[in-house]
């Protein structure tokens, strides 16, 4: 599609959440907040940098919006084109850049929901298979989620991601072959089943019947109302009825409810197709810290990318291919297959070029994807406790802790980068 669209010579105006199709094809972005229309010039980068620029101008209930976009522009940074380029210096920049305003934005509200304690068996498929009405979905399915394992599922539509969703969460029975899930699993599912909710009631009623069934390890506490405000719903949205909620607002507060539970494994189905940018925003920031085993069915590029580690694909007689280090490194092999085994809209490669093999180990490439998640949370950290330290002023005591804190970060954050630095120019060869 996008090489469709980009060859086209029309004019193209395009509604759409999609940051993959902005980037390659949008030349100007167009927002609707809150009935205010943004015109941005420039591609989805561009975007997101007036963005932040907009939202360093406005009041200090908007600031959290910047930090986001600026989090994702210093990640988008990092991502392909940072990779593509090799350079030092284009890296500086980009960190110059987003440390101008150390000073500036409050930090996002510190609420972490602890995930409950997962043990060592987590959730095994031996040779699984599914059928409906005699068509093979999916047939001699191997795989052995552990603890920490960060999972894509991609396939074309129809092909059975939901399918391998439903079997590792039990609402799919194989037909053969077994699934075996560990004593410890508390299942999270996030899918495109609307969840039954009471239209009578509020938001902030809804949130709060969950978060009281959800026992917290550490003692934690975790109020609804400041669970509900780290998505998005502020206080007089909070007191809104169920029934009055947009569709894109319901999304959300399901979302919000599937993760106050506490589940250890989370199963999203295309979680990405009707949240918008902000709450996108929210469940990425969310689950980059997130302890859990996480399996999701996407077709969005940016956030397979920046959330899973591993990529199963699911091929067209059913199988399921393991594809270590993300969705890059599953693009790169899908692009070296043979052309018969492609999906048929590619280009036969052109005679002569042999095809590039991955320079990195299996190890690298994941070490590789966990460093550009990891590095623009140390940044965040690093400017919240910058922040920290400056208003901590004569407070001696508070200034000592918070400056050796800081320290850590910094020389963490260095490790990171040379480290990241080293592993993206190997990749690039
Ligand atoms: N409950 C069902 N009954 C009959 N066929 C189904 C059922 N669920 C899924 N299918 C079929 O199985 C195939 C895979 O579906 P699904 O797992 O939803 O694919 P995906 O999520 O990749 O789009 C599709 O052809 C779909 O029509
Ligand atoms: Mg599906």
């Amino acid at each position: 599609l996008e090489a469709e669209l980009r060859r086209r010579s029309g004019a193209l105006l395009l509604v759409t959440h999609d940051r993959y199709l902005l980037d390659r094809v949008a030349t100007r972005i167009v927002e609707l907040d809150r009935g205010a229309l943004h015109s941005g010039h420039g591609s989805y980068p561009g975007y997101l940098k007036a963005r932040a620029l907009r939202g360093e101008q406005a009041a200090a209930a908007e600031r959290r919006q910047a930090n986001r976009a600026r989090v994702e522009l210093a990640w988008l940074r990092r991502g392909p084109q940072a990779r593509t380029s090799k350079s030092r210096s284009r890296v500086e920049r980009a960190t110059a850049l987003l440390q101008r305003d150390v000073a500036g934005p409050a930090q996002d509200l510190a609420i972490d929901l602890p995930s409950r304690r997962l043990g060592a068996k987590v959730v095994n498929l031996h040779n699984a298979g599914k059928r409906y009405g005699g068509r093979t979905v999916l047939r001699g399915v191997d795989a052995k989620l552990k603890a920490g394992d960060r999972i894509g599922i991609v396939g074309p539509n129809g092909s059975g991601k939901t399918t391998l969703l439903g079997l590792v969460a039990g609402r799919v029975q194989p037909d053969e072959g077994k699934v075996v899930v560990g004593e410890t699993v508390v299942v999270g599912w996030y899918g495109q089943d609307p969840r039954p909710l009471d239209p009578r009631r509020r938001v902030l009623d809804a949130v709060s019947d969950v978060v009281g069934q959800t026992r917290l390890v550490d003692g934690a506490t975790v109020t609804a109302g400041g669970l509900a405000e780290r998505f998005l719903f502020t206080p007089q949205a909070q007191r809104a009825y169920l029934g009055e909620l947009s569709g894109g607002e319901r999304r959300r507060l399901e979302l919000l409810l599937v993760l106050a539970e506490a589940p250890n494994v989370l199963l999203l189905d295309e979680p990405t197709n009707d949240l918008d940018l902000d709450t996108l925003g929210v469940l990425e920031e969310y689950l980059d810290d997130w302890p859990g085993v996480l399996l999701a069915a996407s077709h969005d590029r940016f956030f397979l990318e920046r959330a899973v580690d591993d990529v199963l694909g699911i091929e067209a007689d059913g199988s399921v291919r393991h594809h270590p280090g993300g969705w890059a490194a599953y693009r790169q092999r899908q692009q070296q297959r043979p052309p018969a085994a492609r999906e048929p809209n590619d280009r036969a490669q052109a005679p002569g070029r042999t095809a590039r093999r991955p320079r990195l180990s299996y190890n690298e490439q994941r070490e590789l994807g966990h460093l550009e998640r990891r590095l623009p949370l140390l940044e965040e950290r690093k400017a919240a406790l910058a922040a920290d330290l400056q208003r901590a002023g004569d407070d001696y005591q508070a200034a000592t802790v918070t400056g050796a804190a800081l320290a850590a970060v910094i020389g963490e954050l260095e490790t990171a980068e040379a480290r990241w630095l080293e592993l993206a120019e190997i990749a690039e060869g």
